[in-house]
């Protein structure tokens, strides 16, 4: 019997299948019935139990090689054994704040992202995930520009709170909770030209352009080198806020800490979340410019949050900076895509029927598919072969690749197996 499972029998009392079943019927009953189809139709019909490293075990003890990464989340990997020991640390001192007075772990971690952000950046506000730290930013900027036009971008994802919804560009989750944020403009994803005229056409009330550097949901699309440049300069031209959400992107994943960073641009707000915890504590983050945060002078206490810039989580996040430094890990995320994109480049040549383009940048990797169809069984089969492989949000034609950063080369090697493999099942079952 493997370990994973004889830890679930000694504390539960029941084998693993029992658990799974109990667990399953809970869902049905009290939280998402028709979610138990979609995760067993997707091949995720287990119970996970245990995360280590680039692995996840569910409760019989089976490995499942992480190469979604929890979208961004475990960059680290599962229980970086430093950010568990920080975490630890923490939780004995004082877990939560009081909120009523200084916070060590907050202002050192306010402290270490002003300096490895881009310039210009120096104020930090903390939050829990990266759908509030979207709302903060919309909230600071209105506040900030005194006007209230956002222009985003077809097919980004920014969250499902409402202000992030609203700047989100994919209407099949937007429609049912209109009316969304009024003011809110969209155009596609890398055309700056289409920015500049749709803050033209906002007639002075635009406050903010908000984009992702690399679109993750939305297919992974990395844009054309001179975009972020443009974009930036237009923003400077017309005095308006330029918001760069790098929580999918962001540290280290696209091979530089910050993605933008790939194009030298700086903007005036830059959001943070999943990986920010070190894959530990849940955390998102906004850090701004002395401008962005100047109405935050006549009253501090305009946009807060009770549990954001919680000891134990800023000591996960100090803890996954240090590490993703020391460990090098924006340089291996680098070495590994390149690995990862070309052997996956390799599988396309082999199948061009099924597999239409590999791109990305650093371990950010999408692969799109000739069809949507496609994905589903791709999906299903490389669970089958004990690898986590999952569809974009907003383009379920696009696989995503997000595995940990501290992937090895054999990891890379079976994920791409196990993708061929897959490959493999879907033209037998499509006869393409
Ligand atoms: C770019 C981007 N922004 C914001 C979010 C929302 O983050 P959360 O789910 O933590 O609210 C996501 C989540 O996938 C994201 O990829």
């Amino acid at each position: 019997m493997a370990v994973e499972t004889q830890v679930a029998t000694a504390v539960e009392g029941r084998s693993g299948k029992e658990l799974l079943r109990e667990v399953e019927e809970k869902y049905r009953k009290y939280y998402n019935p028709s979610l138990v189809r979609l995760l067993k139709f997707g091949g995720y019909g287990a119970l996970e139990w245990r995360g280590e490293g680039t692995r996840v075990f569910d409760v019989d003890g089976k490995p499942y090689l992480d190469f979604a990464g929890g979208y961004g989340v475990f960059n680290l990997g599962h229980r970086h054994p430093r950010v568990v020991e920080a975490v630890k640390a923490q939780l004995e001192l004082m877990p939560l704040s009081a909120k009523m007075f200084f916070n060590k772990p907050m202002a050192d971690l306010a402290e270490r992202l002003a300096q490895i952000t881009p310039e210009g950046l120096q104020y930090s506000f903390f939050c829990n995930s990266g759908t509030e730290s979207v709302e903060g930013a919309l909230k600071l900027a209105r506040l900030a520009m005194g006007k209230p036009g956002i222009v985003a971008t077809f097919n980004s994802f920014h969250g499902k709170t409402f202000g992030s919804l609203s700047a989100s560009g994919r209407d099949l989750f937007k429609t049912p909770f209109e009316p969304l944020l009024p003011a809110v403009s969209h155009v596609p994803f890398g055309d700056a030209e289409a920015i500049e005229a749709a803050i033209v056409e906002m007639g002075g009330n635009a406050a903010a352009v908000i984009l992702e550097p690399i679109q993750g949901e939305g297919g992974i699309v990395v844009p054309a080198d001179d975009y972020l440049p443009k974009v930036a300069e237009i923003c400077k031209r017309h005095d308006v806020l330029l918001i760069v959400d790098e929580v999918q992107s962001g540290l280290a994943r696209s091979g530089k800490m910050w993605a933008v960073e790939h194009w030298d641009t700086k903007p005036d707000i830059l959001l943070m979340a999943k990986a920010l915890g070190g894959g530990v504590m849940p955390m998102g983050a906004l850090i701004g410019t002395p401008r962005v945060w100047q109405p935050l002078g006549p009253n501090p206490l305009i946009h807060t949050s009770t549990f954001g810039g919680s000891p134990m989580a800023c000591a996960a996040g100090l803890a996954a900076i240090e590490v993703i430094e020391e460990e090098r890990l924006a340089e291996r995320a680098t070495e590994m895509g390149y690995l990862l994109m070309q052997g996956l480049e390799d599988v396309r040549k082999r199948h061009p029927q099924v597999v239409k383009e590999v791109r990305g940048k650093g371990l950010m990797v999408g692969v799109e598919l000739a069809e949507e169809r496609f994905g589903g069984i791709i999906m299903l089969e490389m669970a089958h072969r004990g690898v986590i492989g999952v569809y974009t949000l907003n383009m379920p034609r696009v696989m995503r690749f997000e595995p940990p950063l501290i992937v090895t080369t054999s990891e890379v090697d079976q994920a791409v197996a196990a993708f061929e493999g897959a490959v493999r099942r879907a033209r037998d079952m499509f006869k393409v």
